[in-house]
């Protein structure tokens, strides 16, 4: 993009830098986690506003964005999220597009299942399981890591929220992940996406209906019988359907740690000096932070002007979609020191604010939209930092341990391949 494509003469917008152009979400599938990045600094200006998916979209980034962007009076959820998301990632109906009132009492719901307890007591079933398939993996020749801790990690998500475990784990865990793999794809990649949601949600609805019928046993206090039972802010029972996306907004996500936890493996083979320091569970702590920063997940996430607002000289107006840089944010020089290296000790007595370290969404949990399980995702990564480090020996053959950022989800693009896997 060069300066001549910019124009900075809307009258009543006139200080928003606009990208110039019919339409950029190719170039935005192009460039991925860098596309705001890149006009971030190309424009110099932290907002600026494109066209993506035939409309305007005004693109944010950094904290006082992203604190501008968390205000639920400017900004609403509903209509936000494209299509090929909503049929691939969130699936329909779910808490990520609600608002207000509705919006809180399912929030609640999410947060209730949260509790310190809920936190040790997946961290508990995970290590569990993860002994079982360490037993496992010490009987072969090589493993792939992200595969493998995709299925420790669901077995653990289904063992919580009290749904039956089938035989065959490891292709519901693929299932399950073609969900956050692929919205970003187009094509036959992405069909694969959408049916994965189709199924799956088929899969949960049975749950649903056998805990609403009393035909399943021992799920006395679990997610899904909390969620299947659920009343909405208006008293009514959800529908079946909104049910399962809601479960599926535990299990989906829970799985896809898996991508933070390829990382975290990578990690500790790119910063030998890092891991040595692993002594505590604070040091393990800001490492699997520090691991949150740095590398990507979540490119951006999405909203839209509640209704016209001026907000220092800018002018928003009502509908207009909204994103929010999330991986740029992690990554802005004017919040962080050095954003590009990877320096666990920045979070030792770290002070920020709730905008600054987003890549979990910023803001507020139970008022805003801010990810419901970010600190189950915190408590997971640290007990895989433990047991990879701790208690496994193994090694890493070469192999392609790059990753994209043009790729949404970026992976390691040998998913982590590990030998002589023997248990410490
Ligand atoms: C794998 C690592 C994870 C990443 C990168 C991640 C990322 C995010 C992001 C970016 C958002 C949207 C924030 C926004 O729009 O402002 C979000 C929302 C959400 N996440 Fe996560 N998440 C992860 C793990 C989890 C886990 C483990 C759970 C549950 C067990 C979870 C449940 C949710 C829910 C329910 C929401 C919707 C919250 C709302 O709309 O109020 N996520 N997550």
């Amino acid at each position: 993009m060069h300066l001549r494509d910019l124009i900075f003469i809307k009258e009543e917008n006139r200080n928003i830098p606009e990208e110039e152009g019919m339409d950029h979400s190719l170039k935005l599938l192009k460039e991925g986690y860098q596309f705001i990045l890149n006009r971030r600094y190309t424009m110099e200006s932290n907002i600026f506003e494109t066209k993506l998916l035939g409309e305007t979209a005004i693109c944010l980034t950094g904290s006082k964005m992203a604190e501008l962007f968390y205000d639920t009076e400017k900004f609403k959820r509903e209509g936000a999220a494209p299509k090929p998301v909503q049929k691939t990632l969130f699936g329909e109906g779910g808490v990520q597009g609600l608002d207000g009132e509705a919006h809180r009492h399912r929030k609640a719901m999410f947060m209730q299942v949260m509790k310190p307890d809920d936190l040790q007591t997946i961290r508990r079933l995970f290590a569990e399981r993860w002994q079982k398939h360490v037993r496992v993996w010490e009987q072969q020749d090589e493993m792939q890591f992200y595969k493998n801790v995709k299925t420790v990690l669901f077995e653990a998500a289904c063992e919580w929220t009290g749904v039956p475990l089938e035989e065959d784990t490891e292709a519901r865990a693929e299932q399950i992940s073609e969900m956050f793999e692929t919205p970003a794809h187009i094509g036959l990649r992405h069909l694969k996406g959408w049916k994965a949601r189709s199924d799956a949600e088929k899969w949960m609805i049975s749950y649903v209906e056998q805990v609403r019928n009393g035909e399943l046993d021992h799920v006395a206090g679990t997610p899904l019988e909390a969620f299947s039972l659920h009343r909405d802010h208006n008293g009514e029972q959800l529908e079946a359907e909104t049910a399962a996306v809601e479960l599926l907004n535990l299990i989906r996500p829970i799985t896809a740690i898996s991508v933070y936890a390829a990382f975290t493996a990578l990690a500790l083979h790119e910063y030998p000096g890092e891991a040595s320091k692993l002594d505590s569970d604070d040091a393990r702590e800001r490492f699997v932070q520090e691991v949150r920063r740095y590398y990507p997940f979540f490119p951006f996430t999405a909203a839209r002007v509640r209704k016209d607002f001026t907000w220092e000289g800018h002018t928003f107006k009502e509908d207009t979609l909204t994103l929010l840089d999330l991986y740029g944010t992690n990554h802005h020089p004017e919040e962080w020191e050095n954003p590009g290296l990877f320096r666990p000790s920045r979070f030792e007595g770290w002070q920020g604010t709730p905008f600054q370290f987003i890549p979990q969404g910023g803001g507020e949990f139970d008022f805003g939209h801010r990810c419901a399980g970010e600190w189950m995702t915190v408590e997971l990564l640290k007990e895989i930092v433990y047991q990879l480090h701790e208690h496994l020996s193994y090694d890493l053959p070469d192999q392609k341990l790059s990753f994209s950022l043009t790729e949404i989800p970026a992976i390691p693009e040998s998913g982590i391949i590990l030998k002589n896997v023997q248990p410490v």
